[in-house]
């Protein structure tokens, strides 16, 4: 019997072919299908494509049985203890962690592209007071490529690595800038003296009138949770990044696809509505309720929070920031905060309810997210947008992996039409 070959026999026609099998370093290897219409006339079938296999990537790795995730194959949990947000950002879109001096200057250029062009102020001011930050995200970072024109050519490696490096500056810039125009205040310069999310929490929490000391246990909560949300393989909006980029369209545009993905609550918008169903759930009695309500085909309502497409075990960043809950608000926010309290024993009766173990619905990364988020003071509207600065990155180290590719194509699935038959056009008066 031929390895690394998968034989198919088309029963109907009695056609046989062979497809190549490739192999991965670590993981599923992949059966190379891309003769497969052209040789046997059918396309393959796969909604929300549970064992298709998009592209070949070197930048994240999930084995969602074990619970494992690496970046650049370091484990989560090594990055999560001793890296932070910037070193692991330059580990994404580099491919190898930076020594001294490579950290160092990129820090530079993060800092020194952290500013917005002044005419984007009047942008922020056309939205409506009680717009969503997510919605003025889309917006603003769609609107970039109209400021940026000298770093859109997508051919040019330089521009490339300047509009990445511009995406990844701006994004706490511009969040922060929604967030005030959300709360009527006004916009904050960035601090070159400051970290990274020392930077954010400053732009978002202070104001012209009075001294602002950033907190450095809400900037190490914010760099770790930040790490924790880098990247995470072909998921959703990464695959909407892609698609985006692969018709060549600029990066700004295709991170604002990205984000406009993302703020579905059954991916990234799933933070913002696992608080809001706590608040909704108010006490450990109800819980039972609400599992009913989540067991139930006839009711919409899901579990926030629970469940993952590909991990069937424990997520192992919930498992690191279910720790840095405690500890967050204990020094922070209240340890005995009700909504905390009731998300542990949420998780405790979830965990130990048949429908729930047998289908591996474990919490994922947003169960206890926005517990930390609140506890920092982060408004529940502004989570996704949390979610969002952090994916920045995961979505520009993978939209430059495509680009950067030999003979990259535009993807254009294929469907099964299930429509109307061939049929002719009758006049209004005759129908
Ligand atoms: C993120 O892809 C990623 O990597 C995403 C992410 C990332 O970092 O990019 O990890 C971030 O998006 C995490 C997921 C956040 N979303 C939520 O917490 C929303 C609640 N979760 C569900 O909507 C759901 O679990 C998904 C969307 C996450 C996964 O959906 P799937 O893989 O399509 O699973 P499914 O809908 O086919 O569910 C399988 C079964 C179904 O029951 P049966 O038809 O088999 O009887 O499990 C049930 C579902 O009804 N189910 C749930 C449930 N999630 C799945 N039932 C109740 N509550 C839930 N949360």
């Amino acid at each position: 019997m031929k390895k690394d070959v998968v034989t198919i026999l088309d029963n109907a026609s009695g056609r046989q072919i062979e497809l190549p099998v490739k192999h991965p370093t670590q993981g599923p290897a992949v059966v190379d299908i891309g003769r497969f219409y052209r040789e046997l006339g059918y396309f393959t079938y796969d909604p929300g494509f549970l064992s298709t296999a998009s592209c070949q990537s070197s930048i994240t790795y999930i084995d969602g049985e074990q619970g494992i995730l690496q970046y650049r194959g370091y484990p989560i949990e090594q990055l999560a203890k001793q890296s932070h947000f910037l070193e692991v950002t330059y580990l994404m879109l580099n491919g190898e962690l930076p020594g001294c001096q490579q950290l160092d200057d990129f820090n530079g250029v993060i800092t020194h592209h952290s500013m917005l062009n002044e005419s984007l102020k009047s942008f922020f001011r056309g939205f409506y007071h009680d717009a969503h930050p997510m919605a003025i995200m889309v917006g603003v970072v769609g609107s970039l490529s109209a400021f940026y024109n000298d770093s859109t050519d997508i051919t040019d490696p330089r521009h490339r690595e300047i509009a990445a490096h511009r995406m990844i500056a701006k994004m706490p810039s511009i969040a922060a800038a929604s967030y005030k125009h959300t709360i009527g205040e006004p916009q904050v310069y960035p601090d070159n003296n400051l970290s990274y999310t020392g930077n954010l929490l400053k732009m978002m929490f202070s104001v012209p009138c009075e001294e602002y000391h950033v907190d450095p246990v809400a900037e190490k909560a914010l760099d770790l949770i930040f790490i924790l949300h880098i990247d995470h393989e072909q998921n959703a909006s990464t695959s909407t990044v892609r698609l985006a980029g692969s018709s060549q369209a600029n990066p700004f545009a295709c991170i604002a696809s990205g984000i406009a993905a993302l703020w579905g609550p059954a991916h990234g918008g799933a933070n913002e509505a696992v608080l809001n169903m706590l608040a909704e759930i108010g006490d450990v009695t109800r819980i039972p309720e609400f599992i009913a309500r989540a067991k139930d085909k006839n009711d919409p309502f899901r579990l926030m929070g629970f469940g993952h497409r590909v991990y069937k075990n424990y997520d192992p960043r919930a498992k690191i920031i279910r720790e840095m809950c405690h500890e967050v608000l204990a020094r922070l926010g209240d340890e005995n905060d009700p909504m905390f309290e009731l998300a542990i024993r949420l998780e405790e009766i979830a965990l130990s309810d048949d429908y729930f173990v047998e289908r591996k619905l474990y919490p994922n990364v947003d169960f206890y997210s926005g517990l930390i988020y609140k506890a920092l003071g982060i408004p529940t509207n502004m989570f996704t947008v949390m979610f969002a600065i952090a994916r920045t990155v995961g979505w520009v180290a993978q939209w430059m992996e495509m680009i950067g590719e030999e003979n990259q194509r535009i993807g254009r699935p294929r469907q099964l039409y299930v429509g109307a038959r061939q049929r002719d056009y009758a006049p209004v008066d005759k129908r």
